[in-house]
């Protein structure tokens, strides 16, 4: 028959990130010799207590429905991780549980967006951010950060950007694509700003929190400016601080009018996410948190390692971010040169193309995020294997002519 499909579907776009990895993926499997670093997930396993913690679900037959938006034990751990790790107070009922972070944000754009509502999305932006607001028929508003104010929003641009149909301004922090992060100090004027416009809500993706380095101490809007609390939705999730992206469980906390209306969507469409994956979560948040540290050590050294390598490469210029497991090298330096292929280099897609081609190293062009002439590097890789792919890239870079 005439395939067909939805108005919604058509408005947006496949992941570009899930494109480069598939890739890469496609390119090893015919012979090459190639590098992937465009995965956004950590190459560490899930810890074995948090995997003890499922297996013992199953062994007891919790493997049935549960409560559409969490079962209570994990609404409780959340509202216990709330308060402990963030000073914020939350109770059972101000709390969703969803079948990963996305999700989350799907379930809260859905539940309250219709045509012609506008989110703020900060540039560079993770990519779901826009194409989630899309789906839900809203407008995304865009509005770019400089790499000078280390990729972060500053508070005249976020005022600018606010009109009466503003209805919702995301923040993340630390950040995927480029991995900065907000201090309280830094939030504090975004803030002020959002104090005077009561009709706009809060959307935090907190999913990176956990991977903060050189003591930066992480803060989350609803605390540092407790008269956001009633708009914030603050967003978290268990996928990259405990390696468990393929057990899809997010979560996030606010109004109660927000959370009855996110249940409401996921009764419709998802139900609850996986019982077995919840109680595995509970261990996640409640057990022991000790193994952190260790592997942020690791994170670090790497991000150090990629940072220097790459600001040795010809016309790379990459900032040193706070957290997250990536970096977002602008690659301003190398647009108009010319690739051993011949081809000239007229954008950042050109550039991560070129890369791929002459020396097999997949990264993501930095238009994917809105945000060029750059590229997303995740260093969510082996040491050596890193080490090896700047090499490459410092090649590459000295080769353009
Ligand atoms: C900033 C950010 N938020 C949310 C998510 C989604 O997390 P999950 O895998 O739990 O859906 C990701 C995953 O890449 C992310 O980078």
């Amino acid at each position: 028959m005439t395939p067909f499909k939805s108005a919604a579907l058509g408005r947006i776009k496949p992941s570009p990130t899930i494109a480069v990895t598939q890739k890469a993926r496609e390119l090893k499997a015919a012979g090459r010799d190639v590098i992937g670093l465009g995965a956004g997930e950590p190459d560490f396993d899930t810890p074995d207590n948090i995997k003890e913690a499922a297996v013992r679900a199953i062994a007891e037959g919790k493997t049935k429905y549960t409560d559409v938006d969490g079962i209570p034990e994990l609404k409780a751990a959340i509202c216990a991780k709330f308060k402990r790790e963030n000073g914020l107070d939350y109770v059972p009922a101000q709390v969703n549980v969803s079948p990963g972070g996305k999700a989350v944000i799907y379930n809260a754009f859905m539940a309250t967006l219709n045509t012609g509502d506008e989110v703020i999305v900060p540039a560079p932006y993770w990519v779901s951010y826009p194409d989630i607001a899309l789906l839900a028929d809203a407008t995304p508003v865009i509005v770019q950060t400089r790499a000078e104010d280390g990729y972060k929003l500053k508070a005249p641009d976020l005022e600018a950007a606010i009109t009466p149909r503003t209805r919702w301004v995301v923040l993340n922090s630390p950040s995927n694509p480029t991995g900065a992060a907000y201090s309280a100090a830094d939030l504090k004027p975004l803030a002020d700003v959002l104090m005077r416009h009561p009709h706009v809500m809060v959307l935090t993706d907190d999913m990176y929190e956990h991977l903060v380095y050189d003591d930066f101490q992480f803060a989350t809007i609803a605390a540092v400016e407790p008269g956001l609390y009633e708009r914030t939705l603050t967003m978290n999730g268990v996928s990259k601080a405990y390696a468990m992206t393929g057990w899809r469980i997010g979560y996030a906390a606010g109004p109660q009018w927000l959370i009855k209306g996110m249940a409401g969507i996921m009764s419709q469409s998802t139900t609850n996410a996986c019982s077995i994956a919840q109680y595995a979560s509970v261990e996640a948040l409640n057990g022991p948190q000790d193994f952190l540290p260790t592997r942020n050590a690791v994170f670090k050294e790497r991000r150090d390692l990629v940072v220097s390598m790459l600001n040795q490469a010809k016309g790379l210029m990459c900032p040193t971010p706070e957290g997250a497991f990536y970096v977002y090298p602008s690659c301003a330096g190398a647009i108009g040169l010319t690739a051993p292929s011949g081809a000239v280099i007229g954008n950042d897609e050109d550039f991560a193309r070129e890369l791929l081609e002459s020396e097999g190293v997949a990264v993501v062009h930095g238009a994917a995020f809105g945000s060029s002439p750059a590229f997303r590097i995740s260093y969510a890789t082996a040491t050596a294997t890193l080490e090896d792919a700047c090499a490459r890239i410092q090649r590459f870079c000295a080769a353009l002519r």
